[in-house]
């Protein structure tokens, strides 16, 4: 390998194409990021790699729309160059900070010492091009586009899903909600334990009573405080905190948390002091939980591998379903969930939060509670999936719903299901 080469492939831009292509063979976003983050010394080089892989799934299609007006052949280019020209139109058209010569050199470099100096020649011509260009919103109109596929190239997202939203929720809340969903939300975190924050009043930008979310830019100085501090806590979407805090009653003591996960939401629990027991299929995140609970200081009553089909109790009182779902409210934060979602799995995850709902029915004691929660829009996991469990299940009553708001980046819905 020459020198060149060597030195090409220790930089952020290389890295980047290498987790984007992990993740479009089906590793989760961060946990690929992850991997490579951990290889990283420089704050900035983390904070570019993080920058490039985020940018380049909350955008894919855009992206290869654009670059693709100056190539005529490109079905035929290697993934890794496809990879390469997404992520330079990103820094070219939505990063200010970065140089033009500097993405286009660096582009074109590793264009010549891994594909050869026609493909180089090409890349450069491209991204000079593009690197004029002032987007504006008739640039996604060419070739006589349909509503749909200027939409789907808008606001960056795949023609299904433009498609499902619009009937589902109507045009303005369609695309305000997929107009939210291209920003990044404000980091958010759960606190172990409550602390001191005034220090911090300027920095904070909401408040629940067991975290907070960060104003942007203010990062860094929050999490040297919380550490200088030994304020300990967990990243956790404010939102999700605030769905199911107003949920919660006052008075059921034991929660089973029985689609528990890593254990996000069984944090929340024991944090407004319930008595705890998680479960879930997932045993890898029953692990993360209990090493995540361990290193919190939260005691939960018991974490137990098991299907939410059999749970293996008698009847409680309170029981929180955080059902698998499209997660399609959350792709502001997983952008890398647009492009691995299909339509029919709206459907089969529909099917299977029925059954759940359905099994757990007969776990909860009189005047007991479900909690159901999904981080998602779509009505027939939500609003949808509770009308037809009430109709099916007449000693269930509701007694409080809330609907996603599709202003917000995240959105979350919940209902509260009542054992009369
Ligand atoms: C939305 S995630 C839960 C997230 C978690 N509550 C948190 O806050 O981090 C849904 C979970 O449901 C689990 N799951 C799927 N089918 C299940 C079943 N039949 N019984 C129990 N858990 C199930 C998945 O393994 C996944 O962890």
């Amino acid at each position: 390998m020459t020198s060149t080469l060597l030195s090409l492939k220790k930089e952020v831009r290389f890295k980047a194409i290498q987790v984007i292509k992990s993740t479009l063979k089906g590793e989760d976003l961060q946990a690929a990021l992850d991997n490579t983050l951990s290889q990283l010394l420089d704050t900035r080089d983390k904070a570019l790699l993080t920058e490039l892989s985020y940018g380049y799934f909350r955008y894919k299609n855009q992206l290869e729309f654009i670059w693709q007006r100056f190539i005529k052949k490109s079905a035929h280019l290697p993934l890794e160059i496809n990879i390469l020209l997404s992520t330079a139109v990103y820094q070219l058209l939505y990063l200010s900070k970065i140089p033009a010569y500097a993405v286009i050199s660096w582009s074109v470099e590793f264009s010549k010492q891994n594909y050869g100096e026609k493909l180089a020649g090409l890349v450069n011509a491209v991204l000079r091009k593009i690197s004029q260009l002032s987007l504006e919103e008739d640039f996604f109109k060419q070739d006589k586009a349909d509503t749909l596929t200027f939409l789907s190239r808008k606001y960056a997202a795949p023609t299904w899903l433009v498609r499902y939203l619009l009937k589902d929720l109507g045009e303005e809340k369609a695309l305000k909600f997929l107009a939210s969903s291209l920003s990044r939300p404000l980091s958010s975190v759960l606190l172990a334990k409550n602390c001191d924050l005034s220090a911090l009043r300027e920095a904070i930008e909401e408040n629940t009573e067991v975290g907070f979310s960060i104003k942007k830019g203010r990062e860094e100085e929050v999490f040297r405080f919380l550490e200088a501090k030994k304020c300990l806590f967990y990243n956790q979407s404010i939102e999700s905190q605030k769905i199911l805090l107003s949920l919660l009653e006052e008075k059921d003591h034991l929660v089973w948390d029985a689609c528990a996960g890593s254990g996000g939401k069984s944090f929340i629990l024991s944090r407004v002091n319930k008595k705890v027991i998680a479960s879930d299929i997932n045993w890898k995140r029953l692990c993360f939980l209990k090493k995540e609970s361990k290193r919190l200081g939260f005691t939960l009553m018991g974490v137990l591998r098991a299907s939410a089909y059999a749970l293996p109790c008698a009847q409680v009182e309170g029981i929180l379903l955080d059902v698998p779902c499209s997660g399609l409210g959350v792709i502001a934060r997983r952008p890398d969930i647009k492009w691995k979602r299909k339509e029919e799995d709206i459907l089969n995850l529909a099917k299977i939060q029925k059954k759940i709902l359905s099994k757990v029915a007969s776990r909860v004691k009189k005047g007991g509670k479900i909690y159901y929660l999904t981080c998602t829009l779509t009505r027939k996991e939500n609003e949808l999936q509770i009308a037809e469990f009430l109709t099916a299940y007449p000693q269930f009553s509701l007694e409080k719903q809330i609907l996603p708001d599709c202003s917000r980046q995240e959105v979350f819905f919940g209902a509260c299901l009542h054992r009369k």
